[in-house]
């Protein structure tokens, strides 16, 4: 069984806040710092982190070197990461202010993934294997639909959420990722609460099963009648960029270690606790060791 992540790839310009800015205004940063990211690239160094073994799919332009070494000193198998030499690598502009972020994304060579690159990519993968994907590449509604055919379980981070979602068909994913607004955009509903989400994807994803991560107030597996709640670890947060991506991770990592979802819960929670605790997107990322000193 291999495991595919066919995914992002983001330079991150980082700057620090005292505040989120406004319409109409200028403000100036505390910091400024450049880090490497991209959901999808996140997500699979913290796969290869957790101790999986991962394929990294995606696109990335003529500056993209940096991303895809960086992906091979963590182990990843980068032989289906194309690099298109005209055009520039996908970024994100990233605002931090007491530990919550707010993301600009410039989608770059991550939206000019095509359907024939899928078609080549799929062609070393069968039935039973694993496809990881997020909402940051383009031709997704082809990849779900194939990778489908092929027999393949899909987990699907539905970030950023937007309305492209509601066009994929989201009756082929396996398992669906979200944070509590991207609940509650994905379920259709008005409830901010945390029971009223989890009631209206349970109503809108009845067979789905269905990560959502609350931040500070931890955790849930939702399947059916099923929900587990898992505590978050309590920790001081400096910045929470990348801790979906890790808690995504560390949970699909230890599902296919063949753990149960409640102590994948508890797994990935720990993991995302570490994260927010560094600045920075993939480098905050811990690793199984790191995991055993908390
Ligand atoms: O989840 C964090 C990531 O979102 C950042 O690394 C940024 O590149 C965006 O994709």
């Amino acid at each position: 069984m291999k495991v595919l992540n066919f995914g992002s790839l983001n330079y991150d310009h980082i700057y620090e806040m005292d505040h989120f800015i406004t319409p109409k205004e200028t403000a100036s940063s505390l910091s400024y710092s450049r880090s490497l990211g991209g959901k999808g690239l996140n997500q699979s160094i913290a796969l290869a982190k957790a101790g999986t073994e991962i394929y990294h799919a995606g696109m990335v332009g003529y500056d993209g070197d940096v991303l895809i070494k960086y992906l091979q000193d963590f182990g990843v198998n980068t032989d289906y990461l194309k690099q298109d030499p005209k055009n520039a690598t996908g970024h994100a502009i990233i605002q931090v202010c007491n530990a919550e972020n707010c993301i600009i994304l410039f989608g770059g060579t991550n939206q000019m993934i095509t359907p024939e690159m899928i078609d080549e990519v799929l062609e070393h993968f069968e039935a039973g294997d694993v496809l990881l994907i997020q909402n940051e590449i383009s031709s997704l509604s082809d990849l779900i639909v194939k990778a489908h055919a092929k027999g393949m379980k899909i987990a699907f981070n539905a970030a950023p959420m937007n309305e492209k979602v509601f066009t994929y068909p989201l009756e082929y994913v396996d398992l669906l990722i979200v944070n509590e607004v991207e609940g509650k955009g994905l379920a259709k509903t008005e409830r901010t609460d945390y029971e009223g989400i989890i009631g209206a994807l349970q109503k809108a994803y009845p067979a789905n099963e269905i990560l959502l991560t609350v931040g500070g107030d931890g955790s849930y597996y939702i399947h059916g009648d099923t929900v587990i709640h898992q505590e978050a670890f309590p920790v001081e947060a400096v910045d929470t960029t990348a801790a979906g991506d890790t808690f995504t991770g560390f949970y699909l990592a230890s599902i296919l270690q063949k753990k149960e979802p409640s102590e994948a819960l508890r797994i990935a929670s720990k993991a995302s606790s570490v994260c927010v605790q560094y600045k920075g997107a993939a480098v905050s990322i811990p690793s199984a060791e790191d995991l055993e000193l908390i």
